[in-house]
């Protein structure tokens, strides 16, 4: 099943609370935190604190992107506070395999993701040790950017070694596939197509009537699952 996952970076965090119930209402099933240090991205978002009160407030799936540097050293505190998934940057981390590790521990799901210059080859030794790989389809820090091309491109590679090495490319076992950065209404068919079935949206569904995006989002989700 394809899954929405609203980006709340582009939320309006006077009625947070308010916004996420409305697309949760509208059928998403996720809900995607972007947290950044200043120093592995440029920007500077959220952490724990938000997050713990996110988790009181609902049932969403949470799906936390750790933008930040030796990620290693706040896994723990953000399954603490109600993270459902934690993604690290492959980039980011000194030993990735124990990064995983440490993820794997707390008992939450365990995500891996790359830089749009990154190349998928580098993810061939943990596929079999992730729960979702997330495809960034922009440069990490910024809401608000447009899609990069070449994301198609990768998204198809993924799904052909996943296929090689773990034997599926989807079902039981296999790694969710997750996109982030720059998808829209116009977009989001031809990712899916390509390979995504986890789709991160922050703008396209924040800015404007967030009910009547979200439902436009889960139409064509649901028509392609
Ligand atoms: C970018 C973040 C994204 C961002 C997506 O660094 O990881 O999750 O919020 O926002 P849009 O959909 O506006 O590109
Ligand atoms: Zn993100």
């Amino acid at each position: 099943m394809n899954w929405l996952s609203p980006s709340i970076l582009a939320a309006d965090f006077n009625r947070l609370g308010e916004q996420i119930h409305c697309v949760r209402d509208c059928g998403a099933q996720a809900l995607h935190f972007d947290v950044m240090d200043g120093l592995f991205v440029p920007s500077i978002s959220f952490g724990m604190p938000v997050l713990e009160s996110i988790r009181k407030e609902t049932d969403l799936f949470l799906d936390v992107h750790l933008m930040i540097r030796e990620p290693i050293r706040y896994v723990g505190e953000f399954a603490r506070c109600g993270a459902d998934l934690i993604t690290v940057h492959y980039e980011a981390c000194q030993d990735v395999a124990q990064t995983l590790a440490a993820i794997r521990e707390t008992g939450v799901k365990v995500g891996i993701t790359i830089r749009p210059e990154t190349p998928v080859s580098v993810l061939r030794p943990f596929l079999s040790r992730v729960d979702l790989i997330l495809i960034m389809s922009v440069n990490p820090g910024f809401g608000g950017q447009k899609l990069i091309e070449g994301t198609y491109d990768k998204i198809r590679e993924l799904r052909a070694m996943m296929e090689e090495v773990l034997g599926a490319r989807t079902g039981e076992g296999i790694p969710r596939v997750e996109v982030d950065g720059g998808v829209n209404l116009d977009n989001v068919a031809y990712l899916i197509a390509a390979g995504a079935d986890t789709i991160v949206t922050g703008s396209a569904v924040f800015r404007g009537d967030i009910a009547s995006n979200t439902k436009k989002f889960m139409e064509i989700l649901s028509a392609q699952s």
